[in-house]
């Protein structure tokens, strides 16, 4: 039985239940009701008979907004995610996997803010000073005055910031921290939500910029903080593929700029150094380009980055054939597959299909469909594409070559980078480069099978 004021919460979508269960009944997850004590938050309005709102404070949609103004951090690539740096009184969740480099990332810029003579915090409920201090050393930021705390009691960090001024404060991590308002164990959705509000309250009181660090579970959902995700004015997702050093910063939900943004990071011994044309890191320009490889020249965010398909078609030795792709959407893969066979007679059914964006970049433009076909079918005719030659277009069912977005970037970006060709929509007016326009997917796979780039 529940005591009194107990309910189950769940743990990835935040549904509250009465009774307990093992699945839960709003998002279909399994083991992830826990028992939590609710309380009214601190601050929540108090049911009230007598008292009466003072009116709404109606104004018009034309009435002049000035431009919020920014904190610049100095770190490039975080600025340019943030829609040029941090808006003071917004509250940003930075996420990503455990071990990805979040800390690293926003000790980085933390220091580079203070340097700029912002007024700096870090907290940290995870790591004691002395290791924050330790690694800023090593990565050689010792030098910036950033005012350090190890804390997790959500009223200490409150008063704290209450008494010291900043810009600019960091919360290391959002699910290590705990408010003696409630009695749920710290990371648990109650005590996630209850800290991210006050914190966002506080950032939006006294115009301080707060950013939460939260950690993401298996799911991809960032754990608990999902729910909080509404509550914060922007949410920034830290990716990377193990075993890459690049990492990637991605805007998922902005209120003050474009979700589309992403900014570049290499990691490396001295922290995360930036990275100012991913096209050059993501592409291998030594040696010849092997057959299953194609170069597509897509956009990220407002940056063009050409970036390398590889695909590898084989035999298949099971009953089933396996199909496995990284860097890019499965199923858009089983679609592309099925256009192959059924427009242009390339028929894979009964081989191993493997895909893989090179880098570790995750690509999800539709303007990419055409380069991973060329590669699939570059693989399986054993036919090298061209060495100078970069693809882009959409596919449409009916086994089209559609036109896509700011075609122009994308081909001067691959003159920059030397390329001379590029195999894309009919109609393209190539500007620096020749372009192979290609109206259907049938002529695209003939002219690599007969290698006719003319
Ligand atoms: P960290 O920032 O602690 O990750 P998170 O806060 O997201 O959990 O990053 C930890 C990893 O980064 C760890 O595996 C070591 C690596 N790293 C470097 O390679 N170079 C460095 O200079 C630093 C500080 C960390
Ligand atoms: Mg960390």
């Amino acid at each position: 039985m529940a005591r009194d004021g107990a309910v189950y919460v769940c743990q990835t979508c935040g549904a509250t239940q009465s009774k307990w269960a093992g699945q839960c009944p709003a998002c279909s997850a399994w083991n992830s009701l826990v028992e939590e004590v609710q309380s009214r938050p601190p601050g929540a309005l108090a049911p009230s008979k007598s008292a009466r709102g003072r009116g709404l404070d109606f104004r018009g949609l034309a009435e002049a907004t000035p431009a919020p103004p920014r904190i610049i951090t100095g770190v490039d690539e975080f600025d340019r995610v943030c829609g040029g740096g941090v808006v003071p009184g917004s509250a940003i969740l930075l996420g990503g996997d455990p071990g990805v480099g979040k800390s690293t990332l926003l000790l980085q810029v933390m220091a580079f803010a203070a340097r700029r003579g912002v007024r700096c915090a870090y907290i940290s409920g995870e790591e004691a000073v002395d290791q924050v201090r330790s690694r800023a050393q090593r990565m050689g930021l010792a030098d910036a005055p950033v005012a350090l705390a190890a804390e997790t009691s959500l009223r200490e960090i409150l008063d704290g910031l209450k008494r010291d001024k900043f810009d600019l404060v960091v919360i290391d991590s959002i699910q290590t921290m705990w408010s003696d308002v409630h009695e749920a164990g710290p990371g648990t959705v109650t005590q996630v939500r209850a800290a991210a509000t006050e914190l966002t309250r506080l950032a939006k009181k006294q115009g301080v910029a707060v950013i939460l660090v939260g950690h993401v579970t298996k799911e991809g959902t960032i754990a608990g903080p999902r729910v909080i995700e509404h509550i914060v004015d922007a949410v920034l997702a830290f990716e990377g593929e193990r075993g890459y050093p690049f990492r990637i910063l991605r805007g998922a939900k902005n209120r003050f700029g474009a979700t589309d943004e992403i900014g570049v990071f290499e990691m490396g011994d001295a922290g995360l150094a930036e990275v100012k044309n991913p096209s050059a890191l993501f592409l291998d320009t030594s040696g010849e380009r092997a057959a299953g490889a194609a170069v597509f020249a897509g956009i990220e965010g407002s940056r063009p980055v050409l970036v390398e398909f590889q695909a590898l078609v084989a035999p298949s030795a099971y009953g089933t054939p396996r199909r496995a792709v990284v860097g890019w959407d499965s199923g858009r893969l089983a679609m592309v597959l099925a256009v192959l066979e059924t427009r242009c007679g390339l028929g894979l059914g009964n081989r191993d299909v493997y895909l893989n964006v090179a880098g570790g970049l995750r690509i999800s433009e539709p303007a990419a469909d055409l380069a991973a076909a060329a590669a699939l079918a570059s693989s399986a005719l054993d036919v090298a594409l061209p060495q100078d030659c970069v693809v882009f277009g959409e596919l449409s069912l009916a086994g089209d070559v559609r036109p896509v977005s700011r075609m122009e970037s994308r081909l001067k970006e691959a003159a920059k980078l030397g390329f001379n060709r590029a195999l894309a929509p009919a109609g393209t007016d190539g500007g620096p480069l020749k372009a192979i326009g290609v109206a259907r997917l049938a002529d695209a796979i003939r002219r690599i099978g007969e290698s006719d780039w003319t």
